[in-house]
């Protein structure tokens, strides 16, 4: 597949860099490094500096998402893809975030499938990301909204201790994320991940998927929920809502919560995801 012929690097500066070979083969390197440092930091007592949400077979998301599904939609695609945000989230957002009060940033945008479904519900989206190989497509991908001029892509290192510095005093409504915290480790989450989060915005909206037998059945995690490593390659830690809720988030108001059941399809069965709230 191919990088879509109307995308220009004018239209996103960052994504010149993500193409070039050296690029590549400095991607592969870190592939072989990363596991090396994920058991490395993992034996450690502190693991915070585990760079966990980085782990994942071949090195790199884009050519995980590239292999498992079609990053690159069509119109099919793109109808698809928001009926399938509206029958899970639909009305969620709109119950705690306005349009009108202030862009919100999502972590971890890789191509856009909930990005593009915020923009078309009237949402400004910053989506940051590491990998700046998903730009293009994500640009692309907007197109089939009607307001693609409402999503702004920016490549940041969510690992970076200073990736939130650009967002300070930005009126950010909230920082929204989907399938990324739980790629994160616990100590790294509590002390940086969500602290920094806060420190930009005064509202999280996170989708979690989250520990029921379900999950861990399709996941093969029940063996170890915590710090599980997937055929894949794929580092998740699958809690309770009520770990999420008391545990990772505590000291903060959860205002909503949305429980899921039975999603998926794409992992080969079902599982249970949380949409949390948190202020
Ligand atoms: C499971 S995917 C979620 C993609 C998207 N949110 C969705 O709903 O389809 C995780 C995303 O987090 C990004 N990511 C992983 N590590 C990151 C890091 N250190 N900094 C920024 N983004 C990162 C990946 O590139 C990927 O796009």
């Amino acid at each position: 597949m191919g990088v879509p012929d109307n995308t220009s690097v004018e239209q996103f500066p960052y994504c010149d860099g993500g193409m070039n070979g050296s690029m590549l083969r400095t991607n592969e390197y870190l592939f072989d490094m990363r596991y090396f440092w994920y058991n490395y930091y993992m034996m450690q007592p502190d693991n915070s500096q585990a760079r966990t949400a980085e782990l994942v077979e071949g090195g790199s998301w884009f050519n995980y998402f590239q292999k498992k599904s079609n990053p690159f939609w069509d119109r099919m695609m793109y109808t698809a893809r928001m009926k399938r945000f509206a029958s899970y989230y639909d009305g969620f957002h709109e119950r705690y975030l306005r349009p009108d009060d202030g862009p919100l940033i999502e972590l971890g945008v890789g191509f856009g499938a909930t990005a593009i479904p915020l923009i078309d519900r009237g949402f400004s989206v910053i989506g940051i990301d590491n990998e700046p190989r998903f730009f293009p497509f994500c640009v692309h991908n907007s197109q089939f909204s009607e307001h693609p001029e409402r999503l702004t892509l920016v490549l940041k290192d969510l690992y970076d201790p200073n990736w939130h510095r650009d967002f300070l005093k930005r009126s950010i409504q909230a920082v929204v994320s989907y399938g990324v915290l739980e790629h994160f480790e616990r100590n790294h989450l509590i002390n940086t991940l969500i602290p920094q989060q806060f420190a930009i915005a005064k509202t999280i909206i996170a989708m979690i998927p989250v520990l029921t037998e379900n999950t861990l059945q399709t996941f093969k995690a029940t063996s170890c929920p915590e710090n599980n490593v997937d055929e894949n390659g794929i580092y998740r830690n699958f809690w309770t809502t009520g770990f999420w809720r008391e545990t990772i988030f505590k000291g903060h108001e959860i205002l909503g919560e949305l429980d899921v059941k039975g999603s998926g399809g794409s992992k080969g069965g079902p599982w249970d995801m949380t949409i949390f709230t948190v202020q």
